[in-house]
């Protein structure tokens, strides 16, 4: 199993939401985050001044998938959460090594 957290615009949740249930895996938590990449936040410009946010409003996917899931759900984020400006995000995909459902205690490959 592979665990994947992508962080991309707020904007873009419900498309990515809906292009990932559309797939038909199992579930996913979201949460409201902020952050910076490489450009360390950005600058607004508001009543004729600058302004510097040094972390910006993002929102975290996170799921864990099946090995032969995780391509599919990548390509999937990656085309859904793009606009191809500064800022749109990153993926994170790390091994699971243990999944469990608490109400049944089915573990590993019945659990997601
Ligand atoms: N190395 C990182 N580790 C953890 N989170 C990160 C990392 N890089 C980016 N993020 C998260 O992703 C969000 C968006 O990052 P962003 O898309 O600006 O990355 P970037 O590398 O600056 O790419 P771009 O040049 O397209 O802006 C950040 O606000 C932060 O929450
Ligand atoms: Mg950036």
């Amino acid at each position: 199993m592979k665990k994947v957290e992508a962080v991309f615009r707020p904007e873009k949740l419900e498309c990515v939401r809906a292009a990932l249930d559309e797939l038909e895996r199992a579930g996913m938590t979201v949460f409201e985050v902020k952050g910076h990449g490489v450009q360390g936040g950005v600058t607004q410009r508001w009543r004729g001044g600058d302004y510097h946010v040094g972390l910006v409003p993002k929102v975290m996917v996170m799921a864990v998938v099946y090995d032969h899931e995780v391509q599919e759900v990548i390509e999937t984020i990656l085309s859904t959460a793009r606009t191809g400006a500064m800022g749109d995000g990153k993926v994170f995909v790390t091994n699971v090594e243990q999944a469990l459902r608490i109400r049944t205690g089915e573990n590993g490959s019945q659990a997601l």
